[in-house]
């Protein structure tokens, strides 16, 4: 096809870093890409903290599950949806709003969720790795606090960058005439024989990667994810920070 679309169809989580920082200014491009990305009815949405305090990085590791890479990579960043910066804003200009539609968060979280995915694919393109740590959402509060983020702010995810010490290959997909339908919706049903092919892939792909000791197919680990509680705080959570009330 065109570098661009090669480099983006192998895309991999890294999570295991090289010491070694990135070169003066590649940040500030990788997110002015970011910036970059559409944005709901030009909210701007968006809030990126960079975490360069090393006890804050500690903190965010237990937070998310001792994930070592939040403290070992060179960035680590937390990309925050922000309705704070507008509500501030209008009221300058004498309108009092609230910003707790439903809507409003939607709008936001896409913004940051473009925002982000962005900032990956130019880290990707400079030879960095990138991995996604929504493992931060363990204990959004904590996070709030660490950060000082203001009602309105809600932290979406966290962000590793740093040159890979790893390459884990390509995590299979679903196949594509699964998810991409004609017209109308497809029956479930039809799907069935491709997604049984998908399980047996992704559980090859597990396989090879741990020397036989999980095998799990994609569908089972989905069955695994319904079972457990999904960090059921998270509707309070946001109803104090003043989000999702209407
Ligand atoms: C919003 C979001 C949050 C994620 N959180 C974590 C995380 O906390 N820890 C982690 O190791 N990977 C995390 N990931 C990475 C996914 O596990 C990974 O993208 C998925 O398994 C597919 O693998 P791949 O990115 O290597 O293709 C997250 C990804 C996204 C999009």
């Amino acid at each position: 096809m065109n570098p661009t679309i090669e480099e983006m169809q192998q895309h991999c989580s890294i999570r295991k870093f090289a010491d070694r920082e990135l070169e003066t200014g590649t940040l500030k491009q990788l997110l002015l890409a970011g910036q970059a990305a559409a944005t709901s009815s030009f909210i701007q949405a968006t809030t990126v903290i960079q975490v360069t305090d090393l006890e804050i990085r500690s903190r965010m590791v237990d937070i998310s599950g001792n994930q070592k890479y939040v403290r070992s990579a060179a960035e680590f960043l937390v990309f925050c949806a922000d309705l704070q910066r507008i509500r501030h804003r209008v009221k300058a200009l004498g309108l009092e709003a609230e910003f707790d539609w439903t809507e409003q968060f939607i709008t936001a979280t896409i913004d940051v969720a473009l925002f982000a995915q962005n900032t990956v694919i130019a880290a990707e393109s400079l030879g960095l790795g990138c991995c996604y740590i929504g493992g931060i959402r363990n204990q959004p509060e904590d996070v709030c606090q660490l950060l000082g983020l203001p009602d309105l702010v809600y932290p979406v995810f966290g962000l590793c960058i740093g040159y890979p010490a790893q390459s884990p290959g390509k995590k299979p997909r679903l196949p594509l005439p699964a998810i991409v339908h004609q017209n109308s919706y497809q029956a479930l049903g039809d799907t069935d024989q491709s997604i049984d092919h998908y399980d047996q892939d992704v559980s090859k792909y597990y396989d090879e990667r741990t020397a036989g000791k999980r095998k799990t197919g994609w569908s089972e680990q989905m069955m695994q994810q319904a079972e457990r509680q999904t960090r059921s705080f998270m509707l309070n959570f946001l109803h104090k920070r003043g989000l999702l009330r209407r």
